[in-house]
């Protein structure tokens, strides 16, 4: 038996791709989870989906991870059904297209608007709150209930694109790497009160954020993008969702007992492979 049974979770952007993979490989090592985003609609959904799996053990909580009246309203409604919180995954992040510049670097004959001079410094703000924002708060909030028991355990959700960016996308990359830096923080200013604080990296998953950036408009054939990178994963391939499953059940549970401030990635070799 699994010793994440019962125990209480807490998932942000429960109801995105990767998410909701996470949230069920959770469930079926016996753990309760509490599904949090802003649209409740989706996350009846997958409340029901997984119910049809046999997975019941759920709990729908709308919240904003950019508002602390929700998520303490959120703390509230969890605490009162189940008890404490236990583990927190901030899985709610992304990008935004106008944070992304058209051009992969800046030549000679690339128009000012297809590169960084384009891109909006409000765009740039929407990325870095709801990556970085979205994930201190919720480590705030959550984190709480972890001092009270004694014990805890969270997870960012990092990218490949933290620690070497990726062309295009800079401020994702630029605030996928602040959530990298608060993991490895955190995880020392907590680890004399038995928090553990990891992040999972995701190599190359297919989803709705980043569909635009790997596939043409018949959706089948790779952009050239999607083709590079698929020649610098040597696994030679993109992930699938059940992928991180494996990596999320380690890291919420007792088999990485004595793992904290790691950022684990998930990518099919993408990390480890010079290109040559
Ligand atoms: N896809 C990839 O290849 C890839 C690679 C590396 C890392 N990642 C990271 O992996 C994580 C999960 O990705 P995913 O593919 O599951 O995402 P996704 O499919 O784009 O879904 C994102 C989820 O987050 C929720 N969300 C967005 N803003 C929110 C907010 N302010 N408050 C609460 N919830 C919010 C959305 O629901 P609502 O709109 O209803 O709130 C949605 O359910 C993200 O951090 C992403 O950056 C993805």
């Amino acid at each position: 038996m699994s010793s994440i049974k019962d125990k209480v979770c807490v998932v942000t952007g429960a109801a995105g791709i990767l998410c909701s993979a996470m949230v069920e490989a959770l469930l079926e090592d016996g753990a309760k989870v509490a599904l949090l985003g802003r649209t409740e609609s989706k996350l009846v959904d997958l409340k029901n989906a997984l119910a049809k799996k046999g997975l019941t053990e759920t709990l729908v909580v709308a919240a904003d991870v950019l508002s602390s009246e929700d998520l303490l309203k959120a703390k509230a409604s969890i605490n009162e059904t189940w008890g404490k919180v236990d583990i927190l995954v901030n899985g709610a992040g992304g990008n935004h297209p106008d944070a992304t510049s058209k051009a992969e670097q800046m030549l000679p004959e690339t128009p000012l608007e297809d590169s960084f001079f384009g891109m909006s410094l409000d765009a740039f703000g929407f990325v870095f709150d709801l990556n970085f924002k979205g994930t201190l708060l919720p480590c705030q909030i959550f984190g709480k209930d972890m001092i009270d028991s004694g014990a805890g355990n969270i997870i960012n959700i990092s990218s490949m694109s933290a620690d070497r960016p990726l062309t295009k996308v800079g401020a994702y990359s630029s605030a996928k790497a602040s959530v990298d830096s608060l993991t490895q923080w955190l995880s020392v200013h907590l680890a004399t009160r038995n928090i553990r604080v990891n992040a999972l990296a995701p190599g190359f998953f297919v989803t709705g954020q980043n569909k635009f950036l790997l596939y043409q408009e018949d959706g089948e054939t790779p952009t050239a993008r999607g083709q590079k990178i698929i020649n610098n994963t040597p696994m030679g391939e993109f992930g699938e969702p059940e992928d991180l499953k494996g990596a999320i059940k380690f890291l919420a549970g007792p088999a990485s007992r004595f793992v904290t401030g790691v950022i684990l990635p998930v990518d099919g070799g993408f990390s480890a492979f010079s290109g040559v």
